[in-house]
């Protein structure tokens, strides 16, 4: 529970505050961009929601931040934004919500596939997301796009009596007994194509959906300070080196037009861009220190 002894001082007056817990994952920046803003250590409410549907959103922030440190003055009712998770992106893809502080506040998406449903990384374990899984078919996969993302996958495994899948180098030993461990460069399974990436972490991977959706993980995502997509230079953990080749890599994905990560924005991007895109990152990336 967030509170109110302790709110920031930078908040607005009014009825969402955020608290000195913040951990500065920037989940709440993304679902409700006009509410809250960055200080650059930590969130605040910029401005209180003006409308029903800033309202829904600065809810959804509130229940997407990992670490409980969003509070409400007066009416809590929190119904309609429980009831929204998953959150409908397109086609196929959902944005999950409950957003997991094991994943440093990492977004995790949702896949519907005639031939079983994935889970890409981990959100929270809660009985909204489960009861809302089973609606919608199930998890028949959990796709962990590196080993900072395995949250509560166990979880959500023995539950729906899914199958884990993560690359043979960031198994740890949260993970130890995944059902599906990859070791080629490439893996088809069902509708989704694997590819290992390295560089943000030795195992970590990227997974193309019907050839336009791309989920990254922290290998790859739009970056707000730098206006552009790339890889996190502060954030590599194994070889930046490597990374540059891996980003190199996704240029033969000709018709991405969406990119999905972990930490970092989400973005739509026009079919046939993606090869540009990914072209001014690994320029950028040479440069970078
Ligand atoms: S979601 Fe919570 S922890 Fe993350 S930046 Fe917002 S207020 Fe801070
Ligand atoms: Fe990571």
């Amino acid at each position: 529970m967030a509170n109110l002894k302790i709110k920031v001082k930078e908040n607005i007056s009014g009825k969402f505050f955020v608290d000195s817990t913040c951990i500065n994952c920037d989940a709440c920046r993304k679902f409700a961009p006009g509410t809250f803003s960055d200080q650059g250590d930590y969130s605040f409410v910029s401005k209180q929601p003006g409308s029903d549907q800033e309202e829904l959103e600065a809810k959804q922030a509130l229940l997407a931040c990992p670490v409980n440190c969003i509070g409400i003055e007066g009416d809590k009712d929190l119904k309609a934004a429980r009831d929204s998770f998953p959150k409908h992106i397109d086609g196929p893809v959902y944005i999950n919500g409950f957003n997991n502080e094991s994943t440093f506040g990492a977004d995790s998406y949702f896949v519907t596939s005639s031939k079983g449903n994935w889970l890409i990384d981990s959100p929270r374990f809660v009985k909204d997301l489960v009861n809302k899984f089973e609606e919608m078919g199930g998890i028949k996969y959990i796709w962990i796009s590196h080993k900072d993302d395995i949250g509560d996958s166990k979880k959500y495994a023995e539950h729906f009596g899914a199958k884990r899948i993560i690359n043979q180098f960031d198994v740890t030993d949260k993970i130890k007994d995944a059902e599906i461990v990859l070791t080629e460069e490439e893996t088809s399974i069902d509708d989704g194509i694997i590819f290992h990436t390295p560089g943000h972490t030795k195992g970590s991977q990227v997974l193309v959906f019907e050839d336009k959706y791309l989920f990254t993980g922290d290998h790859f995502a739009f970056i707000k300070k730098l206006d552009m997509f790339a890889s996190f230079r502060r954030a590599c953990w194994y070889s930046w080196e490597k990374q540059i080749t891996s980003v190199d890599k996704m240029k033969k994905f000709k018709d991405i037009e969406w990119i999905l990560p972990g930490h970092g924005r989400m973005g739509q991007i026009k079919r046939g861009d993606f090869h540009h895109i990914v072209q001014k990152s690994v320029l950028w990336m040479y440069e970078v220190d």
